[in-house]
């Protein structure tokens, strides 16, 4: 069954409880927090203050935290305590990216791998038996309202085909136009920033994706 992902990185960061009830309201299954270090990608984002905000707002809510950070081994233990529900961390970082994924397992949470667009997908494969999910970035990391990268589908075919059971999600560009064909090549998880925050409707759009789906 296909679950939604609003990333709060295209709500409102003035009213971000606001927009994040709206979600909610709108039947979104997770929530995505982006956590950017200005570092791995140009830009900044959230902070482990952020995870502990919303958990204590919404504390039944599923926060799926994307760390795009050259070293999120220093952040896990941090983001775990704050109410993290699952952690995910890019394959290109300098660290041992393993390693990372074990901690965060040992901690109870969902291990997820990412990778970039310019990363081949056989650079995943080798980490998929340490990881619950797998997120394809379909634009380059960094900033919501991108276009999305046709060219990113077959990796979800690629991860599937290699014995992956795990959850498969996709981060980039998404939406009413290009969620039903991920689904078609196993996406289980849509991450969607611009097409949910600017929907006149956003419970329409989610219960139209899910329809198309099922
Ligand atoms: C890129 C971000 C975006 C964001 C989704 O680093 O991760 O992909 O979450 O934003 P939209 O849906 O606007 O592309
Ligand atoms: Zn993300």
């Amino acid at each position: 069954m296909l679950l939604i992902a609003p990333s709060i990185l295209a709500a409102d960061h003035l009213n971000l409880e606001r927009d994040v009830a709206r979600m909610v309201d709108a039947g979104c299954d997770w929530l995505h927090v982006d956590v950017m270090d200005a570092h791995f990608v140009p830009n900044l984002s959230f902070s482990p203050k952020t995870v502990r905000c919303l958990r204590r707002r919404f504390p039944d809510l599923t926060l799926d935290v994307h760390l795009m950070m050259d070293n999120p081994g220093k952040y896990i233990d941090r983001f775990a305590q704050e109410g993290a529900s699952g952690i995910t961390v890019h394959v290109e970082i300098p660290e041992n990216a393993a390693a990372v994924l074990k901690h965060i397992r040992e901690l109870g949470l969902r291990a997820g791998i990412s990778l970039r667009p310019g990363t081949p997908v056989e650079a995943l494969i080798p980490l998929l038996p340490l990881c619950d999910l797998a997120l394809v970035m379909t634009v380059e990391p960094g900033f919501g309202g991108q276009h999305f990268m046709p060219g990113m589908v077959p990796k979800l075919d690629a991860i599937r085909q290699a014995g992956f059971s795990g959850l498969i999600e996709a981060d980039g560009g998404l939406g009413a136009g290009n969620v039903p064909l991920l689904c078609e090549h196993g996406l289980d998880v849509a991450v969607m920033g611009t097409a949910l925050f600017r929907a006149e409707n956003p419970k329409d759009l989610i219960d139209s994706l899910k329809r198309q789906a099922s």
